[in-house]
C-alpha cells in the first residue's frame, strides 16, 4: 500500500468515526439546563417548612404526600409541586429546600416556603420565610456554589439555569381579612407595594446571573374550598372580590414582565397564566375529568374546608369526619387551597407546551431550549 492510498483510507476510516460532542453525558439531552432555584409560598414548598419547627403551615403529616411519595414530605399537596414536574421534565432531581441539612446545590435549591408572601408582613405570624430572606438565601447558595465549583463554572451554572417565582396569593388574602389595612391603602396601591417587591427580588436574581425566570400568576383565590367556606353573604359561592383583586395583581405582573424583559437585555422573563386554567377548571370539570372542584378532597366540615387536611376533627364541629380523599384525580382541591397533584400536573403542561395565553411571551420548553 502506497503512502496515498494509506491515508485515503485513514481519511476514510476518519470520516467514519462519529463527531462526538466534547461533553458526551450531555448529548442526550434535549434542554441544557442544569438547575432549577425555586422561590415562593407553599404552591412551590419542597419541605423548607419541615426545618422550621416554629412554622404554623405544615404538610409534613399524612395524607399529605400519599399519591407519589406515599408519604409526606412537607408539600403541600398528594404528590408533586409544579416545581418537580419542571424538574423531572428537565432531567434533574427534584430540587431540595434548602434549609435540609447537607442539601447539595449543584442541581438547583428551593426556597419556597408555605405561608410566605412577597412581603415581610405575611409571614411575621407564621414563621415563614417571606420572599427577600429567601433572595438572600440564594445569596448563600450562589456562595456555595462558587467555592464548589469555581466562580466562572458557577456563572455559567447560574445563567442557564430555571428561576421559578410563585408569590402573591398570601399577600393578596392577608389584605382581603384586613380591614385596617384596606382603610390605609386601596387595592391598586397594595398591588404596586407587592410588585415593587417581586421587580427587586427579580433584579437581584438578575444582577446575580439570572437569565431565564418564570413568575407564575396568581389563580382564582376567591374559589378556595377556604374562600368559598368564608363567603358569609353566599355561603359555597366564589368570593368575587378576591378573584377580581387576584386578576388585577396579574394584570400588574404582566406590566411588570413586559418592562423587566424590555429594560434587562438577555433576561429571558416569562408569565404563567394559571388563573384562566383553573377558572375553566371550575366552570367545566368534567372536561378535565374532575367530579369535584368546590371542595378539598381531604380535610373536614363544610366542603371539607373547616378542618386541615390529616389534622384531627374538633369536637366542636359535630357529625364531622375527616375524609382522607379517595379519588384525588377526581378532585381540583387537595385541601382547603391547594390544587392536587392531577390538577398541578395540567398546569405544568400548559406552562410547559401552552401558547401565548398560558405561558407569556413563550412556554417553558422554548425558555428551556434558549
Ligand atoms: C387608590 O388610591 C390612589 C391614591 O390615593 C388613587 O389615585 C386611586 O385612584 C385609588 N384607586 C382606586 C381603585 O380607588
Ligand atoms: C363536592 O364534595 C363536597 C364534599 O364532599 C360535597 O358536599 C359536594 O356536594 C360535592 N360536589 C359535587 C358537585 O359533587
Amino acid at each position: 500500500m502506497d503512502l496515498k492510498t494509506a491515508l485515503t483510507l485513514v481519511a476514510v476510516v476518519l470520516a467514519a468515526i462519529p463527531v462526538v460532542p466534547v461533553d458526551a453525558t450531555r448529548a442526550h439531552k434535549e434542554f441544557d439546563v442544569p438547575a432549577i432555584f425555586a422561590f415562593g409560598d407553599s404552591l412551590g414548598d419542597a419541605g423548607t417548612n419541615s426545618f422550621i419547627p416554629q412554622a404554623t403551615a405544615r404538610a409534613d403529616f399524612p395524607p399529605y404526600g400519599k399519591t407519589f411519595f406515599r408519604k409526606p414530605t412537607g408539600r403541600f399537596t398528594n404528590g408533586r409541586t409544579i416545581v418537580d414536574f419542571i424538574a423531572q421534565k428537565l432531567d434533574l432531581p427534584l430540587t431540595p429546600p434548602f434549609l435540609e441539612p447537607h442539601a447539595s446545590f449543584t442541581k438547583g435549591v428551593n426556597f419556597a416556603s408555605g405561608g410566605s408572601g412577597l412581603l415581610d408582613s405575611t409571614s411575621a405570624d407564621d414563621f415563614s420565610v417571606p420572599m427577600s430572606a429567601q433572595v438572600q438565601q440564594f445569596a448563600i447558595a450562589k456562595a456555595t456554589l462558587e467555592k464548589q465549583l469555581d466562580a466562572h463554572r458557577a456563572g455559567s451554572l447560574i445563567s442557564k439555569s430555571i428561576f421559578l417565582f410563585i408569590s402573591g396569593s398570601n399577600d393578596l388574602s392577608a389584605f382581603l381579612r384586613d380591614a385596617q389595612l384596606q382603610q390605609q391603602v386601596n387595592a391598586t396601591q397594595f398591588v404596586a407595594s407587592l410588585i415593587d417587591v417581586y421587580q427587586k427580588s427579580l433584579l437581584a436574581v438578575y444582577h446575580a446571573g439570572a437569565r431565564k425566570a418564570i413568575v407564575v400568576g396568581v389563580g382564582p383565590l376567591g374559589c378556595s374550598p377556604l374562600a368559598r367556606a368564608s363567603n358569609t353573604a353566599n355561603p359555597g359561592e366564589c368570593v368575587e372580590v378576591a378573584n377580581q383583586l387576584a386578576l388585577g395583581f396579574n394584570a400588574a405582573l404582566k406590566q411588570m414582565v413586559d418592562g423587566l424583559r424590555a429594560a434587562l437585555p438577555g433576561f429571558n422573563l416569562v408569565l404563567a397564566n394559571t388563573f384562566d386554567t383553573v377558572s375553566a377548571m371550575i366552570t367545566d370539570g368534567k372536561a378535565f375529568g374532575l367530579d369535584n372542584v368546590t371542595a378539598a378532597c381531604c380535610g373536614a366540615g363544610f366542603l371539607n374546608a373547616q378542618v386541615q387536611c390529616g389534622k384531627p376533627v374538633p369536637p366542636s364541629l359535630p357529625g364531622a369526619v375527616q375524609d382522607f380523599c379517595r379519588r384525588p384525580f377526581k378532585s381540583l382541591f387537595w385541601d382547603v387551597l391547594h390544587p392536587t397533584e392531577h390538577v398541578v400536573r395540567i398546569l405544568f403542561n400548559m406552562l410547559f407546551t401552552g401558547d401565548a395565553t398560558a405561558a407569556y411571551p413563550i412556554n417553558l420548553r422554548a425558555l428551556a431550549q434558549l
